[in-house]
């Protein structure tokens, strides 16, 4: 029991940069062997760098969540790295801000595709390796505060984290006799190059005047009167993949400095 990662052979999708790669980070200072998944290959390759400078174990490769192929590919290449795989955490995901009158169906079916598809793949071939191997293991999911209220501006994203919320649930019945447990995390508003592209999608829409300025309006109603960096999810992560969580599956965290009050 405790709360130890060390030693688990763990993924973590869209750990070349934000907060994947902190988490990832993280798990690799707690002792963990990762693998740095993420469609830009040459991120995921300094990702994994950082790792191993700090004397943690890290191999890197790309892929694009929505290919099943690649998918597989990639827990393969985690397999025949460390010999199995403990945990996976489907992290990867874009944001896309847009007046609700204006969502197209193309940017409908492109934010499904990359936040919701490649869940629930993600989900579903995790689940063969982990069966194959037997033993049991554990899924995380990153949804967002944006899956429990939607957000105006962000509809579609907000859909697409909702059905994380409801995939997470769904599979967490659907393997829990093989002992896989289910869960995710709900961040608030974190300091990423992805709120970087909602400040600027904002003022492209001409809901604000300037980059920043969605930015600070949602700090307004963050209760710890803060923004979170990558770095505040670390401990989460750490708990929800170590078997501390053991007797938890089908939870969806918020982690947000008192946004969301569920
Ligand atoms: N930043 C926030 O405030 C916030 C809040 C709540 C939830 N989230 C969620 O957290 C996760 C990480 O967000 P972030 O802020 O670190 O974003 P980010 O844009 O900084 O990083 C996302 C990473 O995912 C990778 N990626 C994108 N599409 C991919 C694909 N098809 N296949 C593989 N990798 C892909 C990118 O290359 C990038 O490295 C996302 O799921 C996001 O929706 C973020």
């Amino acid at each position: 029991m405790g709360n130890s990662v060390e030693g688990l052979s763990i993924i973590v999708t869209g750990s070349g940069r934000g907060i994947g790669r902190a988490m990832a980070a993280g798990l690799a200072a707690a002792g963990a062997n990762l693998t740095i998944a993420d469609i830009d290959q040459a991120a995921a390759e300094a990702a994994a760098a950082d790792i191993l400078a700090m004397g943690g174990r890290a191999t890197a490769v790309g892929v694009d969540v929505t290919d099943r192929v690649a998918v597989r590919r990639m827990i393969a290449h985690s397999v025949a790295e460390y010999g199995r795989l403990d945990v996976v955490f489907n992290n990867a995901g874009i944001a896309q801000v847009r007046r609700f009158g204006d969502i197209t169906e193309a940017d409908w079916r492109r934010m499904m595709d990359v936040n919701g598809l490649s869940v629930l793949i993600g989900i579903q071939e995790s689940a063969v390796q982990f069966i194959a191997q037997g033993g049991g293991g554990k899924i995380v999911n990153t949804a967002s505060v944006a899956g429990k209220r939607g957000s105006e501006a962000l509809g579609h994203y907000s859909a697409s984290k909702f059905a994380v919320i409801g995939l997470t649930q769904a599979a967490a019945q659907s393997y829990a006799a093989h002992r896989i447990t289910v869960n995710s995390i709900c961040p608030g508003i974190v300091a990423t190059d992805m709120w970087d592209a909602i400040g600027k999608g904002f003022r492209n829409e001409g809901m604000t005047t300037r980059d920043d300025a969605a930015f600070e309006q949602a700090l307004t109603g963050v209760t710890l009167g803060r923004s979170s960096t990558p770095e505040d999810l670390v401990g989460v992560a750490i708990f929800l993949a170590s078997p501390g969580s053991d007797y938890m599956t089908g939870q969806s965290l918020v982690v947000d400095g008192g946004m969301v009050f569920s």
